[in-house]
């Protein structure tokens, strides 16, 4: 997704522009400027298709100044090249922008400027931000003021930063539908759509919510509520100021070879964090303060929905399992980008969970706010503290996994299926469909998964890598599961598509007869995920069906089950594991085989192609 960086105070402030978006460069992009301005209101602009690099070597002409925004884009309207990279000016190059979201009646409002006389250089639609904002300047008395009649005209999500030549001690950044924080240094402030951008400088940070509006100079900083109307006012508020809990060594690579590689071996860690101060084993309770303060309501729950996209909506079809075990509620997984046009019925009594790393997938983001519409309780299962839908659901849990860098989801999964096992057991433990017994079992059984992950992320490898350097090369492949972990294939076959580009398709193994048998031929490879649990034996006949028109199969199997190795060409072996919680752990060898077939193929495993980290626009 595109990032914005900007800067006010007393150093560097094109260097430090410049830091941020590096750190933002692993949510995809394929544009990026600097558009800064010197105590005089002498403004300087540079901008390149392709990476910060090339960006990097036209700026060094630039002298030093006070004021600066930066910009990444990846392109949603517009082709990636010079005049579609932000920042954008208006007529007079005084005005420059940088915007993330889409302006929806850009095409009106272009129209209108252009009968107004307004020359446009670009295709994009953010580029009449900076013309709505020249023609308000011309009667506004500050550009502030500007900035929020200009907005009051646009449909669609910002978020946006402004600076002008003409009061080139003033950075301004707005929000609404797109995130975007403030960042809090000593004398100098900054503006930033990801956290990462800032936490070299800063981890004092306000989260500007929707509508909006952030004022600096080198000494004050002001946040505004925006404008309704052109002619209405901007109104001043106050904000909370929060702390971000990570650092910058937090999102380094820690010596693995990607960001990936690192967070795959982050699982044990993540699935201690999940747990930690929520987990009464003995008692076979579960704590939590964030679903605590709202037992009544949890209480009268009669359905849960879960919503999500990708990876977190993969979690979410073993929620359901997980909802439906523990809990013995009604549940079901929707994908967010459907719920929210073909709404399912709810009410009061309905909790939907938005499942969501980064907090800011518009999709998710928009089905909360159609449950909420709707009256259903919104409940969150969020990484990002702050982000927007966990400041729009109204209760929920954070996972408190780390910073996810990598554009594919891996550790974030595995957290979320522990704080949605966590969740089903709450539910279960206060409807009294789940006996203290039976949690306290399952409870014990989860506290023994970060040292069986740690275990299995040495003991798999090898096989792994063997498999992959069988497999790296084919053009097609199969993840095939059951149950519990049929989501766990769809997860597979997603990681493998996404980061090698190989096409892996995830089936139920039950459906294989149904039409997908029909592509299997000689040496067709299938990731066949067969524990041994309840649904073992249907799963072996599976593995017959393939193995008898040719496919290769390799099998993630239970340690210890050696007839498996008589059936498949490869065999990965996972722990004995209690059938529901299996794909807590059985999903690891496939986020490693993976990122060691992309790696195998000199992929560039942490920025896949097309692909962003967090999918804010819809
Ligand atoms: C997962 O590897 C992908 N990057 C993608 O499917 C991702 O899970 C999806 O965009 C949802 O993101 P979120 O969890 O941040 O909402």
């Amino acid at each position: 997704m595109c990032g914005i960086v900007g800067y006010i105070g007393r150093r560097d402030a094109v260097g430090i522009a410049l830091k941020g978006l590096k750190r933002l460069e692993y949510r995809g992009y394929d544009s990026a400027g600097i558009a800064s301005c010197d105590a005089k209101g002498v403004v300087f602009l540079e901008k390149s298709p392709g990476k910060i690099a090339s960006l990097e070597r036209k700026l060094k002409h630039i002298p030093p100044s006070i004021l600066a925004i930066g910009h990444t884009r990846w392109a949603t309207h517009g082709e990636p090249n010079f005049e579609n990279a932000h920042p954008h000016a208006d007529c007079k190059n005084e005005i420059f922008i940088a915007h993330n979201g889409i302006i929806e009646n850009h095409e009106t409002i272009r129209a209108a400027l252009t009968q107004e006389g307004h020359s446009f250089r670009s295709r994009t639609d953010s580029e009449v931000v900076a013309h709505l904002v020249e023609r308000e300047r011309a009667s506004a008395s500050t550009l502030e003021e500007a900035v929020t009649r200009a907005l009051s005209y646009v449909e669609g999500t910002f978020g946006l930063a402004v600076i002008s030549a003409r009061e080139p001690k003033k950075l301004i950044g707005a929000r609404r539908g797109s995130p975007l924080l403030v960042g809090l240094g000593k004398k100098e402030y900054l503006l930033a759509s990801d956290a990462a951008a800032i936490i070299g400088r800063t981890r004092r940070v306000i989260y500007l919510d929707d509508n909006e509006m952030a004022v600096f100079t080198p000494s004050s900083k002001k946040i505004f509520t925006l404008a309704h109307s052109p002619s209405g006012a901007h109104k001043e508020i106050e904000k909370d100021v929060r702390t971000i809990d990570w650092t910058v060594e937090d999102s380094q690579k820690e010596g693995f070879g990607s960001f990936m590689e690192k967070e795959i071996f982050e699982a044990p860690l993540v699935i201690e964090n999940a747990l930690r101060g929520h987990v009464l084993a003995k008692a076979g309770e579960v704590k939590f303060g964030g679903l605590d303060m709202m037992r009544d309501r949890l209480s009268q729950t009669n359905r849960v929905i879960f919503v999500g996209c990708g990876t977190s909506h993969y979690a979410s079809l073993v929620g359901k399992y997980f909802f439906e075990t523990f809990a013995r509620l009604p549940a079901e997984a929707v994908l967010a980008s459907e719920f929210r046009y073909q709404p399912p019925v709810m009410d009061g009594k309905t909790a939907v969970f938005a499942i969501s790393q980064s907090g800011e997938t518009a999709d998710t983001l928009e089905a909360v706010r159609e449950a909420k519409r709707k009256g259903a309780l919104t409940l969150g299962i969020v990484n990002v503290v702050g982000s927007s839908i966990a400041r729009e659901v109204q209760a929920g849990v954070y996972n408190h996994a780390g910073p996810e860098i990598a554009v594919a989801s891996t550790k974030a999964f595995i957290s979320q299926l522990c704080v949605l096992a966590l969740s089903a057991i709450y539910f279960g433990r206060l409807r009294k469909t789940l006996a203290a017994l039976e949690a306290s079992a399952v409870l014990s059984e989860l506290l023994s998964y970060p040292a069986r992950a740690r275990r299995l992320l040495t003991d798999a490898r090898s096989d792994v890598d063997r498999a992959a350097e069988a497999y790296h090369k084919v053009d097609h492949f199969f993840f095939l599961g059951r149950r519990y972990n049929w989501p766990v294939a769809l997860e597979g076959a997603l990681k493998l598509k996404e980061i090698s580009y190989i096409h892996a398709e995830g089936y139920a193994a039950g459906e294989m007869k149904h039409g997908p048998l029909a592509l299997v031929n000689a040496g067709f490879p299938a990731f066949m995920v067969i524990p041994r649990d309840s649904v073992y034996e249907k799963t072996v006949s599976n593995i017959q069906e393939l193995k008898a028109r040719g496919a290769k199969i390799i099998a993630l199997a239970t340690e210890g089950d050696d007839a498996i190795a008589k059936l498949a060409d490869h065999v990965i072996r996972i722990p004995k594991l209690r059938e529901e919680l299996s794909p807590i752990l059985s999903v690891i060898p496939l986020q490693l085989f993976a990122h060691r077939a992309a790696v195998l193929r000199g992929c560039d495993v942490d920025r896949p192609r097309n692909l962003a980290k967090s999918v804010t626009v819809e």
